[in-house]
């Protein structure tokens, strides 16, 4: 098991265990934390699932793909740290990984 915190936009703060291999979409849907809508299913193909990882991770969770990047442009306020939550899969090199849900999605 790894370690994934999501912080809803309200600040509330979501401590998971979650398996290697499973997406943070996927671990966010599941303990139904606020604000992630996932509309698509997980295929990058809605950017309902946008979330903002936290500054100290960004360089290890690393840039989004071509495909990402080109959805990314129909979510709501996207910053550098932008990523689409679906789109990272957890492994042991980001057990404790922090994410952060914007005010709404797109
Ligand atoms: Fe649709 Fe991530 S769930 S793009």
């Amino acid at each position: 098991m790894t370690k994934l915190a999501i912080i809803a936009f309200d600040g509330t703060r979501h401590d998971l265990d979650v398996q290697p291999g499973s997406t943070v979409m996927e671990n966010a849907v599941r303990n139904a934390v606020p604000g992630i809508e996932a509309e698509c299913g997980g295929a990058c193909a809605c950017a309902t699932c946008h979330v903002y990882i936290d500054e100290a991770w960004t360089e290890r969770v690393g840039p989004p793909e071509a495909m990402e990047e080109d959805m990314l442009d129909f979510a709501h306020d996207v910053r550098p740290t932008s990523r689409l939550s679906c789109q990272i899969r957890m492994s042991e090199a980001l057990d404790g990984l922090t994410v952060h849900v914007p005010e709404r999605q797109a």
